[in-house]
C-alpha cells in the first residue's frame, strides 16, 4: 500500500509525526482511553491456524446443506463481512446459471417490513442456514429478524435440524442470544470481550459469513498480519501508513476541512466505505468533535456530488482508495463510423480512462480546494482487503487518540433506543413512554 498526501498542500509538522507515534504507542501500551477494548490491536497476528480452522469447517457445514446463508446483524456485525464479500464478489454473479458458493444475504441490519417480507418470500425457493450476530446478545434489529427466520428454519426442517443449520456468533456469556444459544445447542463463536463491534471484522463476525460466502479468510487475515506489523509500535513514522493517514487527517480537520469524502473508482469497495463510516464515525464522533465522515463512488457520483465538491462549502478533503491493477482486461475498439467520436481512445483499456478519470478529477478537486489524500493498493484481492481492513483499524486508533477522545466508546448510540422503547411501551418505560408521547 503506499499513501500519498502530497496534494493536500500540507507538510507533517514533527510536533504532529510524534503526537501520531505517541498515539500509537498508547494503543499498544493499552494506557489510553477506552483500553478495555483493545483486543483487535494484536488480533491478526493472535489468529492461529485452529481458529481458522474451525471457522472454515463451521462454515463448510453451512455451505454443504444450505444455497442460501442469511447473516443476521447490525452495525459492527454486520459491515465488515458486507464490506469484504462487496469487494470480493462479481457483481452479477447472481446472473450466471451456475453459483459455485452459497449466497449469502443479510437481514436485521433494518426493520423494513418490505425488505423483511421479500427476503422470507425469496427464501423460500433456497435451502437456507443462519449465521446470528450479536456482540451483547440483545439488539432489538438482528433480534426481531432472528425470530423470523428461526422460526421458518424450524417449520421446515424441524428444531434438530434447524440446530444444524444456524450458527451464533455471541459474547461467552452474556445476553440473549448466548442463552438462547446454548438452550437450542447452536454451534457458536465468541466475539472476545475487549474487541468492539466495528473493529470486530477479522474475528468470526465476519470470517464465518465470508469462508461461507467462499472468500479466502486465510489471505485476509494474512493481509491483516502484514498490515499489522507495518503500522506496529516503534516503526518509524515515514514507514507507518495508518500514523501518516491519522496525522495529515487531523491537520486537515484543525485547519477547518471538517468532512472527509472517503472515494473510489471500483465500485466494488462501495461498501468499504460503508464500514469505514461506521469506524470513524463511530470512534471519533463524539464530545462535540470529530471529522464527519461521508463517501462516494466514482465516476457515478461526479454526476451528482461532484459539483458539491467542486463548488460547494469548502470544508471538504477527500481520501481515494485507488486500484492500480484490474483483475480484467477490456479494450475500447475502433468504430469505423465515429458517431461518438470516442475512436480516439481505440486501443486503450478502460482502466486507461479510469485512471485518467482519477487524475483529472483529483487535480480538479485539489484545484477547487479539497485537498486529496490518496490510498493506492496494487489490486482487490482478500489479502490486499485484509491490510486496507487493519490499516484504516489503526489510523482511526490513533487519530481518536490524537483528537483527544474515547475512539472505543459509542455513548451517542444508545439514546435513539431508549426513545424507540418508549414509543414501544418497553415494559420498565412507562414514565419515558408518557413523556414522549406527549411530545408527538
Ligand atoms: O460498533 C459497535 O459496537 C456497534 O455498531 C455494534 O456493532 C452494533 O450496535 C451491533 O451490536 P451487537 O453486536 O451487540 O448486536
Amino acid at each position: 500500500m503506499k499513501i500519498d498526501y502530497s496534494k493536500t498542500g500540507y507538510e507533517i509538522s514533527a510536533e504532529m509525526k510524534a503526537k501520531a507515534l505517541a498515539a500509537n504507542a498508547l494503543l499498544h501500551s493499552g494506557e489510553g482511553k477506552g483500553n478495555d477494548f483493545l483486543g483487535w490491536v494484536n488480533l491478526p497476528s493472535s489468529i492461529d491456524d485452529a481458529q481458522l480452522d474451525a471457522i472454515v469447517a463451521a462454515a463448510a457445514k453451512l455451505r454443504e446443506k444450505c444455497d442460501l446463508v442469511i447473516c443476521i446483524g447490525i452495525g459492527g456485525s454486520y459491515l465488515g463481512a458486507k464490506a469484504v464479500l462487496e469487494a470480493m464478489s462479481n457483481p452479477f454473479q447472481l446472473l450466471k446459471k451456475e453459483q459455485e458458493n452459497p449466497t449469502v444475504v443479510f437481514a436485521g441490519q433494518n426493520i423494513s417490513e418490505d425488505y423483511t417480507y421479500e427476503l422470507m418470500e425469496a427464501a423460500k425457493e433456497h435451502s437456507i442456514g443462519a449465521i446470528v450476530i450479536s456482540k451483547s446478545g440483545t439488539t432489538t434489529e438482528p433480534a426481531i429478524a432472528f425470530r423470523l427466520i428461526k422460526a421458518e428454519l424450524e417449520a421446515r426442517y424441524g428444531k434438530a435440524e434447524a440446530a444444524e443449520r444456524i450458527v451464533a456468533v455471541t459474547d461467552k456469556a452474556r445476553g440473549a442470544l448466548k442463552t438462547l444459544a446454548t438452550d437450542e445447542g447452536y454451534p457458536t463463536f465468541v466475539i472476545p470481550d475487549d474487541v468492539g463491534g466495528r473493529f470486530s471484522v477479522l474475528t468470526p463476525v465476519g470470517l464465518l459469513p465470508l469462508a461461507v460466502a467462499g472468500v479466502d479468510v486465510r489471505a485476509l487475515v494474512k493481509g491483516a498480519q502484514k498490515m499489522e506489523a507495518q503500522t506496529a509500535e516503534g516503526v518509524a513514522f515515514e514507514e507507518n501508513p495508518s500514523a501518516i493517514y491519522a496525522a495529515v487527517r487531523n491537520l486537515l480537520y484543525a485547519d477547518g476541512k471538517k468532512i472527509e469524502i472517503l472515494g473510489s473508482y471500483e465500485p466494488k469497495l462501495q461498501y468499504i466505505n460503508e464500514w469505514w463510516k461506521q469506524l470513524y464515525g463511530e470512534s471519533e464522533g463524539k464530545e462535540g468533535k470529530g471529522i464527519f465522515p461521508a463517501s462516494v463512488t466514482l465516476t457515478a457520483d461526479l454526476h451528482s456530488m461532484g459539483q458539491y465538491i467542486q463548488e460547494g462549502e469548502r470544508t471538504l478533503f477527500e481520501t481515494i482508495i485507488s486500484v492500480a491493477a484490474p483483475k480484467h482486461k477490456v479494450v475500447i475498439e475502433a468504430d469505423e463510423q465515429n458517431l461518438d467520436g470516442l475512436n480516439f481512445m481505440a486501443g486503450k483499456r478502460i482502466s486507461e480512462v479510469n485512471r485518467m478519470a482519477e487524475l483529472g478529477v483529483q487535480l480538479a478537486h485539489v484545484d477547487g480546494g479539497v485537498p486529496n489524500i490518496r490510498i493506492e493498493i496494487p489490486t482487490i484481492d482478500a489479502e490486499t482487503i485484509g491490510g486496507l481492513l487493519y490499516f484504516f483499524e489503526k489510523a482511526c486508533g490513533i487519530s481518536g487518540y490524537i483528537l483527544g477522545v474515547n475512539p472505543f466508546d459509542q455513548p451517542g448510540v444508545e439514546a435513539y433506543k431508549k426513545n424507540m422503547f418508549a414509543l414501544l411501551d418497553k415494559p420498565g418505560y412507562e414514565e419515558e413512554s408518557k413523556k414522549i408521547k406527549a411530545r408527538l
